[in-house]
């Protein structure tokens, strides 16, 4: 039973992933700032240029490094830069929020149980990039939000949070998707919370997290 819950310094300090749009990325600045979770947000990382999200962290005032993945002659040498970059910024959490790339088990490694992913569907149910559509899709009356570790797996690392959505049969997929946003935006703030002030372990065989 791996014991993780330990603090590594009092005000640690965060990198947040985006790819897209980064509303998510702009509630967790917002609940930062306010007090929500201790540490600090000192570092927006994105893989794309032409990005909503670059915009909100110029408006807040957040660095952005961008590094062009395709710049790289593999997926490794692109890692390695961000590893370099995130230690000269003393990064301990990463938090990604609509972060399209899978980070490899040498990534992973790197910030063991210091990565932390944002998933809109109640996982293991509905996983990849079309959670919300699939699952309107497929027609399920309950969905939801998943906050979980990242491991070497796709969507499957240890669970921290769930929120549970019901479904309103009239809804159009962009309401589910709006109803799904409300949800996430006060979900991350609270499980970064949780894993950033509690002492918690990963119970063995059982990926979820437990607090004592
Ligand atoms: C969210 O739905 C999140 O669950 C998923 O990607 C989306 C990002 O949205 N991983 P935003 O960029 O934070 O607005």
């Amino acid at each position: 039973m791996a014991s993780t819950g330990d603090s590594r310094s009092l005000t640690p300090k965060i990198a947040v992933f985006c790819s897209g749009n980064g509303s998510n990325f702009e509630t967790l600045v917002k609940a930062n700032r306010k007090g929500v979770f201790p540490g600090e947000i000192s570092l927006m990382v994105a893989d794309k240029k032409q990005i909503f999200a670059i915009k909100r962290a110029e408006k807040l005032k957040i660095p952005v490094l961008y590094v062009n993945p395709k710049a790289f002659n593999s997926e490794k040498d692109y890692e390695k830069v961000l590893i370099k970059e995130l230690k000269t910024w003393r990064i301990e959490w990463i938090l990604l929020a609509g972060f399209m790339r899978i980070l490899s088990p040498f990534f992973v490694s790197k910030f063991k149980n210091r990565i932390v992913n944002i998933h809109p569907s109640l996982l293991p149910a509905f996983k990849g990039a079309h959670a919300i559509a699939d699952a309107y899709n497929y027609g399920v009356v309950v969905t939801g939000v998943t906050i979980h570790l990242v491991d070497n797996g796709v969507d499957s690392g240890p669970i921290v949070l769930q929120e549970a959505l019901k479904i309103k049969p009239e809804w159009s997929l962009e309401q589910l998707e709006e109803a799904i946003h409300k949800v996430e935006h006060k979900l991350y703030p609270k499980a970064v919370n949780l894993l950033l002030t509690k002492r918690w372990r990963i119970l063995k065989n059982r990926k979820f997290i437990i607090c004592s």
